[in-house]
């Protein structure tokens, strides 16, 4: 088992991870509005894999015999006023993320919960390569500007991004 401090700790992230899905679903649903579909997948895929970050952590409570509790998703914008806007706030959100993850690090080492720690490895090479696709796609986006061909080359381009699930069962996770 995990302490209660750390069990407390990782349910509040399993809320967190969920809350990023649902960013990112709104993401999806609003370049879906907007016409810009491969945008719209981009966020939807996003989406899918941080559902499958609150399994992950879900399934390690289950696994060392810990409580799982759900709690309820607070609200999410619905629109944006740019393209650019969204990622800007997709990476400050992960910024913060990171630092959830740290704290959940220096947490498990305070309590020396090795296995815990060496879970939480996986988030933290995730966050890394997380903040560097979306400024990554920040980077582009200030490139293309307002160039209309550059908006929906990028568009198709990001059609192309596929969901790779995580295999987050209880037994892969
Ligand atoms: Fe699961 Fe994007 O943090």
């Amino acid at each position: 088992m995990v302490s209660k401090n750390l069990e407390k700790a990782i349910n509040e992230q399993v809320n967190v991870e969920f809350w990023s899905a649902y960013l990112y679903l709104s993401m999806s649903a609003h370049f879906a509005n907007e016409g810009l579909m491969g945008f719209a997948n981009w966020f939807k895929v996003q989406f899918q894999e941080e559902q499958d970050h609150s399994l992950k952590l879900m399934n390690y409570l289950i696994a060392k015999g810990n409580k799982v509790e759900l709690k309820p998703i607070e609200k999410v914008d619905t629109s944006w006023e740019s393209i650019i806007k969204a990622f800007e706030d997709t990476l400050a959100h992960e910024k913060v993320v990171t630092g959830q993850i740290n704290n959940l690090v220096s947490l498990a080492r305070s309590e020396n919960d090795y296995a815990t720690e060496s879970m939480l490895q996986w988030f933290v090479n995730e966050q890394v390569e997380e903040e560097e696709a979306v400024q990554g796609m920040i980077d582009g986006l200030k490139l293309i500007g307002t160039n209309g061909f550059g908006i929906y080359t990028m568009d198709k381009e990001l059609a192309q991004r596929t969901y790779t699930p995580l295999n987050s069962t209880v037994a892969g996770a």
